[in-house]
């Protein structure tokens, strides 16, 4: 009999990756045979990165895993995982807090498509302080955001704040 192939979709707004989510994408991508990490492109967030440069890092930053591919999704994601025929959904869960909106959002994903799991994998505890939000914040105050990101964002909002300076 022909062996199925597992495959998951990591989706999130990734502005910037953060130290946790490497964390979760390392646990997913151990779990599945391949993960699909796909940037939200529609996101109603004020963006710092744009697109492009958060495919570019994830593209950076994962090169050496062979079972990982990078995305990006226009609209809902259920229309997304109907496109790409995975219905299995990773997300990362890092508190309590977290749990009402990932519930919700699992709950809703399902209405609009009984296809579509989702499942929650539990980040280490000591990346569970860390958010995408915090990060911007630190990186707008000027503050050092080395320890909390993987070193191609580091690299990359380095290169931002430069390409400012110099306007
Ligand atoms: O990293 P985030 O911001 O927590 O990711 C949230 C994301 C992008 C996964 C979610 O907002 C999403 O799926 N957006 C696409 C639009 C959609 O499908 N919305 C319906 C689900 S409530």
């Amino acid at each position: 009999m022909e062996k199925k192939i597992k495959i998951a979709i990591y989706p999130g707004s990734f502005d910037p990756i953060t130290n946790g989510h490497v964390d979760i994408i390392n646990r997913a991508s151990n779990l599945f045979d391949k993960l699909i990490i796909t940037v939200a492109s529609n996101n109603t967030k004020k963006a710092l990165l744009s697109i492009d440069r958060r495919v570019d890092i994830l593209n950076k930053t994962f090169s050496n895993k062979a079972n990982i591919e990078i995305d990006y999704f226009n609209g809902l994601l259920v229309d997304y995982a109907i496109r790409k025929n995975v219905f299995t959904i990773v997300r990362g869960l890092r508190t309590l807090s977290d749990f009402e909106y990932e519930f919700r959002m699992a709950i809703i994903n399902r209405n609009l498509d009984k296809r579509i799991e989702t499942i929650f994998l539990m980040t280490d505890e000591k990346y569970s302080h860390i958010s995408s939000s915090s990060i911007k914040e630190i990186y707008n105050l000027n503050g050092d955001i080395n320890q909390f990101v993987p070193k191609t964002v580091s690299k990359t909002l380095c290169n931002l704040k430069n390409e400012k300076n110099n306007k």
